[in-house]
């Protein structure tokens, strides 16, 4: 055979291996609302730097007539190409070959891709659709998946990891999504669960439909297992792409600067009217980080889920950071289990790819109730507190309005290593708000007056007066600073650039050992 040949047969084995199971069943793929595994690619990543690998690796199996049925590839595209400009390390499984499901060769060449992420500093993004184990490998399929949960945990922390989940993600498949540290689903077209309706129907006897047990949008608000629910796959690889512009690309570096045109030194006179005179009436946080942030921009994690805590990231100054914020709009913003998870497994995050973190305030505490106690608040809002504590990345706080109880000392006060401390001159800073401490203080008091409700409005004068402000913490140093709240973005600024060199570490040991 010549060398033309041999190109010709080459380029012809190329094509093949682009077919994935035909052209009849990408049909149905896109029936379905559904892309194919390489149009996916085409989507997330820069145009034309994709570079795939092992396009000739096929399955092994001789069981179950799959002896004749190889297909290049194996039901997975991988490879490398850029995002943004930057590297990333991608795979994407192929439904219309044998469901995607995972066969030794398959999760061969995720490993492959897993190790060269670590060993290259680079992200990984995941691409699911795929009906799990591969049933004819039987136990080598199995092993083939904890191959990559261990690789997903050894990559945790070192390179950022993204799942992004297309189609069913069933079994123990859901597991390695899970150990990564975003989830993106798509409405109407991917689920996740460890069993799916026909089993929950034969155990429990609850009928329930896919999209009602695993879909987008219950995994996006009520179990937080996802953290983004799109319309569309092209919306969803989109929001992917935008995510990569706040991450680094790896722990050893920094989130690389944006473009900024927007002025440091911006003063926005809305942040003077955003918190109600009435400390009991809501606002929303949006409106604050929106003014504060570079061009008003937020993009917002977990958006649905736990609604009385906000994160996320945005530009300040052109530096990325990490927003975690109480919502007061929701819930008063209080700490609840969920929000405490939720802003916990952010701020880990944060830490561990070196994105300083820019806390908002208004807390009025915990959340009281049977069920929060009884559900573990405790053992959930130390994760927060843990988080916070452990985290040596710059931290800076602002205390919009009420910082009470155990949640002031757990939203990134002074005494956790917070950086720098400021408070609006709304800010109320004490062990409880007015009325609960006037009724615990002056209980008896108020039971013996002639007029009860005088007594209590005239003991929640004197308290709001004595307590609910920022001085005394001021005067402790406690908080640096009291600044008009229109001065929050250049004080930020200046704040973080100041913190850009910070040092700080935790002591040696094999891992610490957060409440979970
Ligand atoms: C081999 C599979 C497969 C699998 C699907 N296929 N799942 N082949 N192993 N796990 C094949 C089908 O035989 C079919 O081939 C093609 O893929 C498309 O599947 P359909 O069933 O026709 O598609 P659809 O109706 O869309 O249903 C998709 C599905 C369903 C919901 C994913 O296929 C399904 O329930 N599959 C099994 C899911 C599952 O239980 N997997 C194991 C989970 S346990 P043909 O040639 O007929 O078109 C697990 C353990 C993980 O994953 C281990 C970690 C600890």
């Amino acid at each position: 055979m010549s060398i033309h040949e041999k190109l010709e047969r080459l380029a012809e084995l190329r094509r093949a291996s682009e077919q994935g199971g035909g052209a009849d069943r990408i049909k149905a793929q896109h029936e379905r609302g559904k892309l194919s595994a390489r149009e996916r690619i085409d989507l997330l990543l820069d145009e034309g730097s994709f570079v795939e690998l092992d396009r000739f690796v096929t399955h092994r199996s001789t069981d179950f007539g799959l002896e004749d049925k190889k297909v290049l590839g194996d039901g997975v595209v991988t490879g490398y190409g850029t995002i943004h400009g930057r590297l990333v390390y991608v795979f994407s499984q192929d439904f219309t070959v044998f469901g995607g499901s995972l066969s030794e060769a398959h999760a061969e060449k995720i490993v492959k891709l897993q190790e060269m992420a670590l060993k290259n500093g680079a992200p990984l993004v995941g691409l699911n659709d795929s009906g799990g184990a591969r049933i004819q490998e039987g136990v080598v399929s199995l092993g083939g998946y904890a191959d990559i949960f261990l690789r997903n945990t050894l990559a945790s922390g070192v390179v950022p990891q993204v799942s992004v989940i297309l189609g069913p993600c069933a079994g123990g498949a859901v597991y390695s999504p899970a150990i990564t540290d975003f989830v993106y689903m798509v409405r109407g077209t991917s689920y996740m669960f460890v069993t799916g309706p026909n089993v929950v129907k034969t155990v429990t006897h609850e009928d329930i439909d896919m999209e009602a047990l695993g879909g987008a949008d219950v995994h996006a608000s009520r179990s937080g297992v996802a953290h983004f629910a799109c319309d569309s796959e092209p919306a969803c690889l989109s929001s992917v792409r935008e995510l990569f512009e706040f991450l680094p690309q790896n722990n050893a570096e920094l989130p690389r600067p944006g473009r900024n045109d927007d002025p440091p030194d911006r003063q926005d006179e809305r942040l003077l009217e955003v918190v109600p005179d009435n400390p009991n009436r809501p606002y929303d946080m949006h409106e604050v980080i929106g003014a504060v942030m570079d061009g008003g921009r937020f993009y917002e994690v977990h958006a649905r889920f736990a609604a009385n805590i906000l994160v996320g990231f945005a530009h300040l100054g052109g530096h990325a950071v990490g927003i975690v914020a109480n919502q007061p709009a929701v819930l008063a913003g209080v700490l609840d289990i969920d929000s405490s998870d939720k802003g916990a497994r952010f701020v880990r995050f944060c830490d561990a790819f070196n994105i300083p973190l820019v806390v908002f305030e208004d807390v009025p505490g915990f959340l009281p109730g049977v069920a929060q106690e009884h559900g573990g608040i405790i053992r959930h809002g130390a994760k927060l507190l843990y988080a916070f504590s452990e985290a040596t990345v710059p931290k800076v706080t602002v205390i919009t309005r009420k910082a009470y109880g155990g949640a002031y000392d757990v939203m990134n006060s002074k005494h956790i290593r917070g950086d720098v401390n400021l408070a609006w001159p709304q800010a109320e800073i004490a062990v409880m708000g007015p009325k609960g401490a006037v009724e615990i203080l002056f209980r008896k008091e108020i039971a013996e007056a002639d007029d009860p409700e005088s007594a209590v409005d005239q003991r929640i004068e004197e308290y709001r007066h004595k307590f609910a402000h920022p001085y005394v913490a001021a005067a402790r140093g406690y908080v640096d600073d009291v600044i008009d709240p229109r001065e929050t973005r250049p004080r930020l600024i200046s704040a973080l650039d100041m913190l850009r060199n910070k040092r700080d570490s935790n002591p040696a040991r094999k891992h610490g050992n957060i409440p979970l």
